[in-house]
């Protein structure tokens, strides 16, 4: 994997302001990346977009990813929001700090072509592609930029409490963002992805445990702020998920026929794409590159 450029923060909100927070940034800026996904779907919510790619990854990058993860210990527990962890939400498991960086740092080939991926969004849309702070930590939770869930059953409960947005640009985010055209900062408030403003998504990576079908559930469903689901995006081996992270969102239940015990595993980047310049729209740029 090339080197990832670092650059450090600030923060925004003091609640986050506690001894665990890590304000690195990683930046995705070298790397040649020339696959084409087999499928590409995309949907707008509400203007909001989601899209989700299949056929990106070879089957041996796959089997990887699955053998190396078959071996780890997932003993720390993830909660998809702090509301979740107030209604008693069953966590997700996941790798402890020093797992994640490691997994970060020396990525097996899938997850090191996605990186690849990254750097070519940033080349071909001259901006700047780079990670939220890698942990924001409150007193309620840790809000981390890389992360890694492990699910193995979620009850029709869970689904309906785990539903969340990820961050909301226009009630504020948590850091700072360099503007690269003016030496100042961003706002904290913005509408994601306007014109000369940034995009934050969430790339999310699926991998299951062998012989997984769509219909055993736990994909992601994206809702409408009425409630109304408008996407469910299946969990499928090796799926990508690109999504604008203030779409209300959750896992989608389990339905596993008796005696097997499938797993799935989602690997989620928090990103920041942020423009070179004031006439720049990335969201509208990010369309016309991944769909044609
Ligand atoms: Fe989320």
């Amino acid at each position: 994997m090339s080197e990832l450029k670092k650059s450090t923060t600030f923060l925004t909100n003091a609640n986050y302001n506690t001894s665990t927070t890590l304000l690195t940034l990683f930046h995705f800026e070298s790397g040649s990346f020339h696959r084409k996904a087999t499928k590409i779907q995309h949907t707008s919510i509400q203007g909001k977009d989601v899209y989700v790619l299949d056929g990106l990854f070879q089957e041996k990058e796959s089997l990887e990813l699955r053998k190396i993860m078959s071996q780890k210990a997932f003993d720390i527990k993830v909660f998809s929001s702090v509301q979740s962890l107030e209604k008693n939400e069953k966590p997700c498991r996941s790798l402890s700090p020093k797992d994640r960086w490691q997994f970060f740092s020396h990525p097996p080939k899938a997850v090191s072509e996605l990186f690849n991926f990254f750097a070519m969004i940033a080349n071909r849309l001259d901006i700047e592609v780079m990670t939220h702070p890698w942990n924001l930590s409150s007193k309620m939770c840790n809000a981390p930029a890389f992360f890694i869930n492990f699910l193995e059953e979620v009850s029709f409960k869970q689904a309906q409490i785990g539903l969340h947005e990820d961050y909301n640009t226009e009630t504020g985010i948590s850091f700072g963002i360099p503007n690269l055209y003016t030496d100042a900062f961003h706002d904290c408030h913005f509408v994601n992805g306007d014109e000369g403003k940034p995009w934050l998504i969430t790339v999310m990576l699926y991998s299951t445990s062998k012989g997984y079908c769509p219909e055993y559930g736990m994909g992601t469903g994206f809702y409408q702020k009425d409630g109304k689901r408008a996407l469910l995006a299946d969990c499928i081996d090796m799926r990508l998920v690109f999504f604008e992270g203030d779409i209300l969102h959750a896992t989608e239940p389990s339905h596993f026929p008796p005696n097997i015990q499938p797993w799935r595993i989602s690997y989620v980047f928090k990103l920041t794409l942020n423009p070179k310049k004031k006439s720049q729209n990335i969201k509208k740029a990010f369309y016309k590159l991944i769909t044609t």
